[in-house]
């Protein structure tokens, strides 16, 4: 019997040993993806970031805007000039966007721009309100809190849906004009330069007769940054009538350097591509260049009075990498008359 017993005892183990296997596991339903997986739409354009977009690396709860005995001031601040900022490539969301933002502040103090001009490539990444708020209105709150309006152009990593940002100041529009006393804006939108647009921007530039035409957008028409280079197909189409019809200088971004070309047919053009993202040593600078920069992020600040551009360009650590004074060309002598 105790054999017996102890032999149904090992029976009874055994079963109870091979009960408890865990329940198979269900296969996944085709179809269903994880809701972990990432659906942040995939930027356009075909152009790598050269720095990771980490996620968020706001400014250190203890950084202060730079002191006024810190600034270097060579603009004149002569009265009722026009005065404004001018930043690219800066929608990053990391720290040194932030850095330049407070350089931005500090001298917005001194110097009272109430506009800054954007050449695009505001937002990197995803564009979500939490990614418009981490890489615009958190590192410019204070110039925003200051009335600071903001004019963007749209770069190949933004969405086009950024015209309708209120902050943005687009009025809906890929592509659009604003005025500033004797200084229109043509704002261009260079990842799509379709026939229409084209033909908008001659009809623009023609009826304008503003002293001071200055374009910007994101593509350069000239640039000696190696990664990108000059937009020629873009050229091509532009140049012309940028000469046409007397347009002084032109602002782009793209390459993540800072360029100042002499002028070309009497235009000044300049790269700035480097408010958020930056290529160190990646300008090939040519007998072009007047002045080229790349190694720290940078904005400029700018006064136009009569016929005068005085501009400053500062990088992200507050040091002037350029300034200079240009004078305005006289006006084209080959535009048409004005259209009916
Ligand atoms: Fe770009």
């Amino acid at each position: 019997m105790k054999t017996r017993q102890l032999l149904t005892i090992l029976a009874c183990s055994l079963l109870l040993i091979c009960g408890v296997d865990a329940p198979a596991q269900e296969a996944p339903t085709a179809g269903a993806a994880p809701a972990s997986q990432s659906t942040a739409p995939a930027s356009q354009g075909a152009e790598p970031a050269s720095q990771s977009i980490a996620p968020a690396s706001p400014a250190p709860a203890t950084a202060t805007t730079p002191p006024r005995s810190a600034l270097e001031l060579k603009l004149p601040l002569e009265s009722k000039s026009v005065r404004f900022a001018v930043i690219g490539d800066s929608g990053t969301g990391d720290t040194p966007q932030f850095e330049v933002a407070r350089q931005m502040e500090a001298y917005r103090q001194v110097v009272g721009y109430d506009f800054v001009i954007m050449l695009g490539d505001n937002i990197y990444g995803g564009h979500s309100a939490q990614d418009f708020a981490r890489k615009f209105e958190a590192p410019y709150k204070p110039l925003l809190d200051a009335g600071v309006k903001f004019y963007a152009s749209l770069g190949n990593h933004d969405n086009p849906d950024e015209r309708l940002y209120k902050p943005f100041n687009m009025g809906g529009e890929r592509y659009y004009t604003f005025k500033k006393q004797d200084v229109t804006f043509f704002v261009l939108d260079s990842t799509y330069m379709d026939p229409v647009q084209l033909a908008w921007v001659e009809k623009e530039l023609r009826n304008s007769n503003s002293p001071w035409k200055i374009c910007y957008f994101h593509h350069p028409l000239y640039s000696n940054g190696k990664f990108h280079g000059s937009d020629l197909d873009l050229r091509t189409r532009l140049a012309p009538l940028f000469q046409k019809y007397g347009v002084n200088v032109v602002f782009s971004g793209h390459d993540h350097v800072y360029e100042r070309f002499k002028p070309q047919n009497g235009i000044y053009y300049f790269v700035l591509g480097s408010s958020g993202q930056l290529r160190v040593h990646n300008l090939r600078q040519s007998t072009e260049t007047q002045v080229g920069f790349d190694t720290d992020q940078e904005f400029m600040i700018v006064e136009i009075k009569d016929d005068k551009l005085y501009l400053q360009t500062i990088s992200r650590a507050g040091k002037t990498v350029d300034s200079a004074v240009i004078q305005r060309q006289p006006a084209a002598t080959t535009a048409s008359a004005p259209a009916n």
